[in-house]
């Protein structure tokens, strides 16, 4: 089976991008890490993707002013041009209009810093140990047009310790996302993951999300 090619979208410094490049340097992984774009030309991820050997590409939002529709128009032309299959979001803070996100539909991951449907949004861990959960973590889903709101892939999660800083179980939960991000990314990329009514269903089987279940704790 011909790999995947992927394109990762970033806007900082793209450590979930790296753990997806370190993923697919294995030649037996289903997907390659054929491009790495960024809406920022002074993204610190796009240097290590250089490093890595990995193509990186630019369309600065800047540039588009208010126009959502040219930049996303810019954004599919470089996508076309690296015959892009799937697009993994990481860490990519703009907002795509249904209009793209349609174009890409299951086809387009995103990471996010919380098990969703809990801590949608920003601000995540600050808001976990406000609420005073005991389980935090981390989820992988694909893009719909409402936000962090599509159907999910994978979820890891972390126990919270008494005392944790805010800091402290954002790094935790990012050790989480390094490892779910290229296992979702495996699983989209080997056709074993089908959309059924909004839910994700793996090799046949329908993906809990943690309003039902405790999910696996990683770490
Ligand atoms: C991660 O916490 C990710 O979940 C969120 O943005 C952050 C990006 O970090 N969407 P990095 O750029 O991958 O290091």
């Amino acid at each position: 089976m011909s790999r995947k090619r992927v394109a990762v979208l970033i806007s900082g410094r793209g450590s979930n991008m790296a753990a997806l490049i370190e993923a697919a340097r294995d030649k037996k992984y289903p997907a390659e890490i054929a491009l790495v774009l960024s809406n920022r030309p002074d993204a610190g991820g796009l240097l290590v993707a250089r490093a890595a050997g990995v193509a990186t590409d630019v369309v600065d939002h800047v540039a588009f002013g208010k126009d959502r529709a040219a930049f996303e128009g810019a954004l599919q032309a470089v996508l076309e041009k690296n015959h892009i299959d799937i697009v993994c979001l990481a860490g990519f803070m703009r907002l795509l209009t249904a209009t793209f996100v349609r174009q890409w539909q299951n086809r387009l991951l995103n990471i996010h810093p919380a098990l969703l449907p809990d801590f949608k949004g920003l601000d995540t861990h600050k808001r976990a140990l406000e609420a005073g959960k005991k389980i935090h973590g981390a989820t992988v889903h694909f893009v719909v047009p409402e936000m962090d709101s599509g159907p999910i892939i994978v979820q890891g999660a972390v126990a919270v310790e008494p005392g944790d800083s805010e800091e402290a179980l954002a790094m935790r939960v990012l050790g989480v996302e390094h490892r779910i991000y290229p296992l979702a990314l495996k699983l989209v990329a080997e056709d074993r993951v089908q959309v059924v009514e909004g839910r994700c269903l793996i090799d046949g089987v329908l993906v809990p999300d943690s309003s039902q279940s405790t999910p696996v704790g990683l770490t």
